[in-house]
């Protein structure tokens, strides 16, 4: 379906865009993501294109970054919008055909270092916590790991105190919010410390080859890894 990327893109990125829009993924399968899901992203990019790609399957995606990045992100969106416009159809009563668009897409700034994660970031005044946190290529300064790792522990917890808020939509059966973060090996050192600081506060996963797509398995260096929050991490 894809268009207009202006900017830089990561290696890594396209691929991760490409497997998490797929029916086929095991995230998908197993309703860790669907049509429903609100799903934010830290550290997106200039180019937003995870949200580009995945956002229209979505019930909303929030792309977050620093404030630098809304200008080429914001164009990145509207540019799109203007390819993905269902054309009018010549017909009058003829339905037009259901064409996915960029309307629950957004930008919104979000510092990990300077913002607090708070329920107004899904931009839905009836939803107050995300299905899945994103996190794509963030992890290459020691400096930003336990800013990273806190900002997504914070998207987290918004789900628990959801469940706990009188007129929430979150039911208790409500899962847990569930964080991706999908990286390219490249310091060793850098990559330790993110995963013991994330190991702290997530149980963890890292998706093994089976279950990702071509493209991600041939590519030595690219992992795949899920959290959920432990209760202990709850304060
Ligand atoms: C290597 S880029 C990856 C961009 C994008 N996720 C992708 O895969 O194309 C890292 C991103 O992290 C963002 N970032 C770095 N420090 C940040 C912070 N303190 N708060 C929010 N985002 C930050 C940068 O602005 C940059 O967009």
């Amino acid at each position: 379906m894809f268009t207009k990327i202006n900017q830089v893109l990561w290696k890594i990125t396209p691929l991760v865009a490409e497997y998490l829009a797929d029916d086929k993924n095991i995230l998908r399968q197993t309703g860790v993501i669907s049509s429903g899901s609100v799903v934010i992203e830290l550290g997106c990019g200039v180019s937003g294109l995870i949200g580009l790609v995945v956002g229209p399957t979505l019930q909303q995606y929030v792309l977050t970054d620093q404030s630098y990045v809304a200008r080429f992100v914001e164009k990145n969106i509207s540019e799109n919008k203007a390819v993905m416009r269902p054309a009018a159809s010549k017909k009058k009563k003829s339905k037009q055909a259901l064409v996915p668009t960029l309307e629950n897409v957004v930008f919104k700034a979000l510092d990990w270092e300077l913002d607090e994660v708070t329920a107004g970031l899904t931009g839905l005044d009836h939803i107050r916590s995300f299905d899945v946190v994103i996190a794509c290529d963030c992890i290459y300064n020691e400096a930003l790991i336990e800013p990273l790792v806190r900002a997504c522990v914070d998207v987290c917890t918004l789900r628990e105190k959801d469940r706990e808020t009188d007129n929430s939509q979150a039911t208790p059966s409500m899962p847990s919010t569930v964080c991706i973060v999908g990286q390219q090996l490249r310091d060793p050192d850098i990559f330790d410390g993110w995963i013991k600081e994330f190991h702290k506060y997530f149980r963890t996963w890292r998706l093994p080859d089976e279950v990702l797509s071509p493209t991600l398995q041939s590519s030595p260096g690219f992992v795949l890894h899920c959290g959920v929050l432990r209760e202990s991490s709850l304060s």
